[in-house]
């Protein structure tokens, strides 16, 4: 094998350094996601009472339905992820008193931000939430 000169070995094992960290880099900032659709719950149009709400604990979604039809909201706290509970006129965290409209919009923190909202797509007499 050649016998490379030091400062030719170091160049060349700095370069395959960075070029590896470069690659781990990109990797782990790009997002997972595949691009498909993927359904996080389902449930029948009938089961969601107008003005009401329909709870999936598991994934901790919200289905809710208003006067201008289904939408879908996440029950994580976007202070610190603890799940919301929902009421008549409000989602409310137990953790530290976050309060949410029926949009997912802060009416009172710590949160500042509003809760996540997941797109819906009607099926026939199914809803579907997409994420
Ligand atoms: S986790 Fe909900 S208010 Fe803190």
């Amino acid at each position: 094998m050649e016998n490379l000169p030091q400062s030719r070995r170091t160049f060349l094992t700095t370069l395959t350094l960075l070029l590896a960290s470069g690659s781990l880099l990109v990797r782990y900032l790009t997002p997972r996601s595949s691009g498909k659709r993927r359904v996080i719950v389902s449930a029948a149009a009938a089961d969601v009472p107008p003005g009401g709400a329909l709870l999936f604990r598991t994934e901790r979604v919200a289905l809710l339905r208003d006067d201008t039809g289904f939408y879908a909201l996440s029950l994580v706290c976007t202070h610190l992820g603890c799940t919301v509970t929902v009421t008549e006129d409000a989602l409310a965290c137990p953790c530290h008193g976050s309060r949410f409209d029926r949009q997912g919009k802060v009416l009172k923190g710590p949160a500042d931000r509003s809760l996540e909202r997941f797109r819906v797509e009607v099926k026939g007499e199914r809803i579907e939430v997409v994420g």
